[in-house]
């Protein structure tokens, strides 16, 4: 198991309050841009098939645009139902004006 780190995009791809969905080894993610900081979690709501990068963005919580369940952008914990399974969030490092994040991967 080794870590990798990746890079996922500048940071002028995500505007203030905005969020962007990326595709890359093997993970479905959002970039959320919550006042100038940057968070990554999986895209897929855990409640079912809603894109949270999609969906509502108020300050640091995100609203799935199928059924209403929200979720804290920072945290990824549940804010609200039919939603109870957390979100998972990737800890972001800023490098060189790119939003990135480690991953393990086999090898
Ligand atoms: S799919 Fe997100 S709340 Fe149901």
């Amino acid at each position: 198991m080794q870590l990798i780190t990746l890079e996922l995009c500048h940071v002028t791809a995500v505007e203030e309050g905005r969020a962007l969905k990326l595709e890359t080894s093997g993970l479905t993610l959002a970039v959320f841009n919550v006042s100038g900081e940057y968070f990554v979690t999986d895209d897929v709501c855990t409640h079912g098939p809603g894109s949270l990068s999609e969906s509502y963005i108020l300050d640091d919580v995100v609203e799935c645009n199928f059924h209403n369940g929200a979720f804290n952008i920072k945290t990824g914990e549940v804010v609200s139902a039919p939603c109870t399974e957390n979100l998972k969030t990737y800890p972001v490092k800023i490098i060189n004006h790119h939003v990135c994040i480690d991953i393990s991967q086999e090898g």
